[in-house]
């Protein structure tokens, strides 16, 4: 399965890609995590990512083409699931190029869609565990209570400010692709209002129909 969780930032594609990859057994792929790990590493890449991730715009997308094709090599050009790519439709673009290539076409991208009221809720009371990178919800997946508070974080873009430049830059760059997608025919929407369960049980009966009406 070969398969992208598209949507706005915070509206759940890195919770509900973890449930897939633990689920399905999926490979997740997510350029967020990619570029936070090489910035943590001080690679010459996570330093040049870093200056448009404090700025809470999108990274150069030659940069994140190269993660997303790497990662996508090593995991043999299937099983896996996209989170976060591609962004723009240049980007997007690539991403057919690249997977035509190995005649391993994307088979489906899912719209996660939340409204910006509850995405703000979502993002500004996420934590994250500043060594593993798990996620963390204040309300709705608090940190268990055994883990050291102090590695426990706030992403500096889950700030209220840079919260609302990422939801425009999201409006602007990456929003055109819901109807590049749904022209080829490989979008399909999932409201992501409720429990973790019930959307990830709603990915997975949308995705499975999905491919049955193929
Ligand atoms: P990235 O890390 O991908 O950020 P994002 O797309 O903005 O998405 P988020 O991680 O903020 O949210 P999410 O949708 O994964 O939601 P989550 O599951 O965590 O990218 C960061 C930066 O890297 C970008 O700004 C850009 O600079 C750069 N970048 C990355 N990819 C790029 C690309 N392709 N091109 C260029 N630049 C790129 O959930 C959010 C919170 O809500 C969590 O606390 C979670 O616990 C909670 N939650 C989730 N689902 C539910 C639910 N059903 N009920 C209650 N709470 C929930």
């Amino acid at each position: 399965m070969r398969i992208a969780l598209f949507g706005a930032p915070g509206v759940g594609k890195g919770s509900q890609a973890t449930f897939l990859s633990q689920n399905q057994g999926l490979e997740h792929i997510s350029t967020g995590v990619i570029l936070r790990s090489a910035l943590r590493s001080g690679s010459d890449v996570g330093i040049e990512a870093k200056k448009y991730m404090d700025d809470s715009q999108l990274v150069p997308g030659h940069i994140v083409r190269v993660l997303a094709e790497e990662a996508i090599t090593r995991n043999h050009y299937d099983h896996f699931v996209l989170d976060g790519y591609p962004r723009t439709i240049e980007q997007a673009e690539w991403l057919s190029e690249f997977l035509s290539e190995h005649e391993a076409m994307l088979q489906c991208v899912v719209n996660l869609v939340v409204s910006n009221e509850i995405i703000v809720g979502r993002l500004s009371q996420r934590r994250v565990h500043i060594e593993t990178g798990e996620n963390f919800h204040l309300e709705y997946k608090p940190p268990p209570s055994g883990i050291d508070p102090e590695l426990i974080i706030q992403r500096k873009d889950d700030l209220p400010e840079s919260i609302f430049r990422r939801l425009e830059v999201y409006q602007k760059q990456t929003h055109p692709l819901v109807d590049y997608y749904k022209d080829k025919n490989l979008m399909v929407e999932v409201d992501g209002v409720g429990t973790f369960e019930d959307v990830h049980a709603r990915i997975l009966s949308t995705i499975y129909n999905f491919a049955a009406s193929e």
